[in-house]
């Protein structure tokens, strides 16, 4: 039975696997689960032989990179003109650039610079007015919105500033609802819900109502909303701009967690700040992106 790696990532698949690794080192270890996941295709279930496979990996790094590196987003040339009566406004120019799986991408830039247009893109919201939107294979461009909305609810999980959670209801009901969206049944949706809370922390909070909650704890709760389908994507516009300090390094952690995971993570802000959590980083300024810090920051000598 061959499991792919997404599937081996799912938070409700029962795994003594992921309790049995052991890893010897600091390393980054983004690359290992899509080849234990390929092994195990050989139902190679024993924990010795992991914790063995493992510790080859790691000193096997190369090897394993080319398996991480899957593109999962990519816009060639893609950008966004807005008409409104006699102005156009550029809110992005053309922009090439992919997001891939394992890697926390940190898209900073200031208020109106193009980087909400440029999740958008990705995140299949907006269609480009020129260039190319892939997303796992698939051109964006020329799907219809109905397809578009399927794409978001199974491929992508978005984060937001505000939350948007749904106030009469309880964590495990908002985490609920994208599972119920796809035809879920109760049962299953409430364990896979209940899953993801404990992921993000929240398992102790499911019956707390959205509102009963800090901002850092509904940002969790987002989160879980956000991963608990398994997508590929998860885009995060500003997840920390309403939390407190504390939260900040909480909610960043946990995004960092899913991107370790194999899941492609975008987050998009203007604070500098958050940058020790990214593994990459993109800079937006007046709708042009590019990997070079903006020039504020360039530290003077
Ligand atoms: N739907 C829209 N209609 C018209 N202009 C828009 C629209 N969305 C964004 N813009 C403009 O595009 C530019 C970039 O916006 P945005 O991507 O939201 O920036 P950011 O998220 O960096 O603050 C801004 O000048 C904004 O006013
Ligand atoms: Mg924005």
């Amino acid at each position: 039975m061959y499991y792919s790696k997404t599937q081996y990532i799912q938070p409700n698949r029962p795994s003594s696997l992921k309790q049995t690794i052991k890893y010897p080192g600091p390393l980054d270890y983004r690359a290992d689960f899509s080849v234990l996941a390929y092994f195990q295709a050989f139902t190679i279930n024993s924990p010795n032989f992991i914790v063995t496979l493992t510790a080859y990996l790691c000193r096997n790094q190369q090897a394993t990179m080319a398996v991480t590196d899957k593109i999962v987003a990519r816009l060639i040339k893609a950008g966004k003109v807005y008409k409104t009566g006699d102005t156009t406004i550029t809110a992005l120019e053309a922009t090439t650039v992919d997001l891939k799986a394992g890697e926390l991408t940190l898209i900073i830039g200031p208020s109106g610079s193009g980087k909400t247009t440029l999740l958008s893109l990705f995140g299949c919201v907006i269609y480009p007015s020129y260039g190319e939107v892939w997303i796992d294979g698939l051109k964006v461009n020329d799907q219809q919105e109905k397809k578009l909305a399927k794409i978001r609810l199974e491929k992508i999980g978005f984060v937001f500033q505000k939350f948007n959670l749904i106030a009469p209801l309880t964590a495990l009901e908002n985490v609920m609802m994208p599972l119920q969206l796809q035809g879920i049944k109760t049962k299953e949706a409430v364990k896979r819900a209940t899953d993801a809370l404990v992921k993000v922390g929240m398992g102790d909070r499911l019956k707390n109502l959205a509102n009963d909650l800090s901002g850092g704890q509904q940002q969790r709760v987002a989160i879980a909303r956000a991963l608990v389908t398994n997508p590929e994507m998860i885009l995060c516009d500003e997840p920390t701009a309403s939390l407190d300090i504390k939260s900040v390094a909480v909610v960043m952690n946990e995004l960092r967690q899913l991107a370790k995971l194999g899941k492609a993570v975008a987050v998009v802000t203007h604070d500098t700040r958050l940058r020790p959590f990214a593994d990459r980083t993109i800079y937006v300024m007046d709708g042009s992106v590019t990997d070079t810090p903006v020039e504020e920051e360039i530290p003077l000598h």
